[in-house]
């Protein structure tokens, strides 16, 4: 969709500030073509003429109601009119008053009455508003229909006095309440002085079977929300008093309905509000399922840490009954590697999201790892590069293998000599690269990683190939051992 900008660039010297005005006008103003009936164009004056004065308008902006058929079918957005030619445009502009009350002129087959809105910022007129409805509608307009168009008359000032939009209004209006939902009329008590249809019924939804209109708002919704067994909402009288621009939810067994509290002013003076309901029973009940399934899935991996834990304890424990040292080194092996399955479930359980923060893991991993190392104190870490948040398809494989590759470094490396040991991640997208190494002796001579019979790289190498679907390799240069492991995170 084009922008204000698009349209008057060059065309027009309308600031950035005066720009970013008529564009909360635009976000809110479904509302005021809902309660007029009518279509609004929003007019931008195009630049003067030096010699002979105004030129033009361009339309930047179009909105139909939803209350009321559409008299503009086409798009007219873009088209543009020359000073003279609509005498309400150019009244509007030039007095900066809002223009009632005009006979219907015909257009195709409608009779339809043409109403201005100079809309201002700062004292000055930057825009104008066309509101067209069909005069043959609402010659005998209804309750509904006098109290909507009295509120939009209202709204309508403001706009001229630069009281409406809303400053800040912005996150009230996401979603935008409709007026269709319900809507009420507070007077300047907070009495409600119109309730409509749509309205009575959200408050029989929630089990208030009486009349509406004539109460306090604020003391009847404190009723209805105390209905329910664990009514929050301590500040109900004072959200719905009308004074200021709040939304409230009022929550009980019969659902949960949001409230956007307008005030409407007079000058400086307030003289009442609009009240838009919204049933957003539904929205809360999915929300609600979205949080509680959330929960359900972190619990389970708090579970499954807590059954891994358990699986290596008894390991650790058939470990130290074992007499042959072989046996028990190869169980303690095993309560190793479980722990650093056990660590990746454990970060799911402490995180909502569905991926594991793998830099977390990878801190702990280390931290474990150097723990069992008799030369803790003396080794240093360099570490580099960040991984992110992974997948726990891959972040679980990734956690052994990289386990792995830290114990051979300590373990054949670092143990008998050399100092540093090297953890380089890096992802560049679609690919990681992960680099383990130290400085220690080197790799055996004739080394060679398809034929290591050991279960370490064995472990490594299948969960690198069939897990991540990368590669590894093993390289020694001079006392250097680096372990290289890479594969793409797209599975
Ligand atoms: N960083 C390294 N520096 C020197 N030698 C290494 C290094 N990494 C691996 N090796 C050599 O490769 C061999 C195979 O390693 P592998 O991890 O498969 O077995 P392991 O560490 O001996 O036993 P485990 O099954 O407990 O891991 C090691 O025994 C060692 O000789
Ligand atoms: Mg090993």
């Amino acid at each position: 969709m084009a922008s204000i900008e698009d349209f008057v660039k060059e065309r027009s010297p309308l600031t950035d500030i005066q720009i970013h005005r008529l564009r909360e006008l635009i976000a809110d103003w479904q509302l005021l073509s809902d309660l007029s009936f009518a279509d609004l164009i929003l007019w931008i004056p195009l630049r003067k003429d030096l010699v002979s004065g105004p030129t033009g308008y361009v339309a930047v902006a179009h909105i139909r109601p939803t209350t009321a058929a559409t008299l503009f079918p086409l798009d007219v957005i873009g088209d543009e009119i020359a000073h003279g030619e609509r005498k309400y445009i150019d009244q509007a502009l030039a007095t900066a008053e809002i223009v009632r009350d005009t006979e219907p002129e015909p257009m195709g087959d409608f009779s339809v009455k043409e109403e201005t809105i100079p809309v201002l910022v700062d004292g000055l007129v930057v825009a104008v508003i066309s509101r067209h409805r069909n005069a043959e509608l609402m010659r005998q307009p209804s309750r509904l229909e006098l109290n909507y168009r009295e509120i939009a008359h209202n709204l309508y000032r403001m706009i001229t006095e630069e009281t409406f939009p809303y400053m800040d209004a912005g996150s009230l209006f996401d979603p935008t309440p409709r007026v269709g939902d319900g809507l009420i009329r507070l007077d300047i008590n907070g009495v409600v002085a119109y309730a409509s249809p749509n309205a009575q019924s959200a408050f029989s939804r929630l089990g208030w079977l009486h009349e509406v209109e004539g109460t306090e708002l604020g003391k009847l919704a404190h009723s209805v929300a105390l209905q329910s067994a664990n009514a929050q909402e301590e500040s109900l009288s004072g959200g719905l008093s009308g004074k200021a621009l709040k939304r409230v939810e009022i929550e009980n067994a019969g659902g949960t309905v949001s409230f956007t509290v307008l005030p409407l002013l007079e000058g400086e003076n307030r003289i009442g509000a609009i009240v838009l309901l919204n049933n957003v029973t539904e929205l809360r009940r999915r929300e609600r399922e979205l949080v509680t399934k959330d929960a359900t899935i972190r619990e389970i991996h708090h579970r499954v840490k807590n059954n891994l834990q358990t699986v290596s304890a008894l390991l650790r424990l058939q470990a130290r009954r074992i007499n042959d040292p072989n046996a028990s080194a190869a169980l303690n092996e095993a309560v190793r590697r479980i722990a650093s399955i056990a660590l990746v479930h454990e970060t799911l359980s402490n995180t909502p999201d569905a991926s594991v923060g793998f830099d977390q893991v990878l801190d702990s991993l280390v931290t474990h790892a150097l723990e069992l190392s008799p030369r803790m104190n003396e080794l240093r870490i360099e570490r580099t590069g960040l991984l992110g948040s992974l997948d726990p398809r891959i972040a679980t494989p990734l956690a052994l293998v990289i386990t792995e590759l830290i114990h051979n470094a300590l373990e054949h490396g670092l143990a008998e000599e050399g100092s540093v040991l090297g953890i380089h991640v890096q992802s560049v997208h679609p690919d990681i690269q992960v680099v383990i190494s130290d400085d220690g002796v080197g790799l055996p001579e004739g080394f060679n990683i398809a034929k290591s019979p050991n279960l370490g790289l064995q472990i490594v190498r299948t969960l690198t190939e069939n897990e991540l679907g990368g590669t590894l390799s093993l390289i020694s240069d001079n006392k250097e051992t680096r372990a290289i492991l890479e594969f793409p995170v797209t599975s």
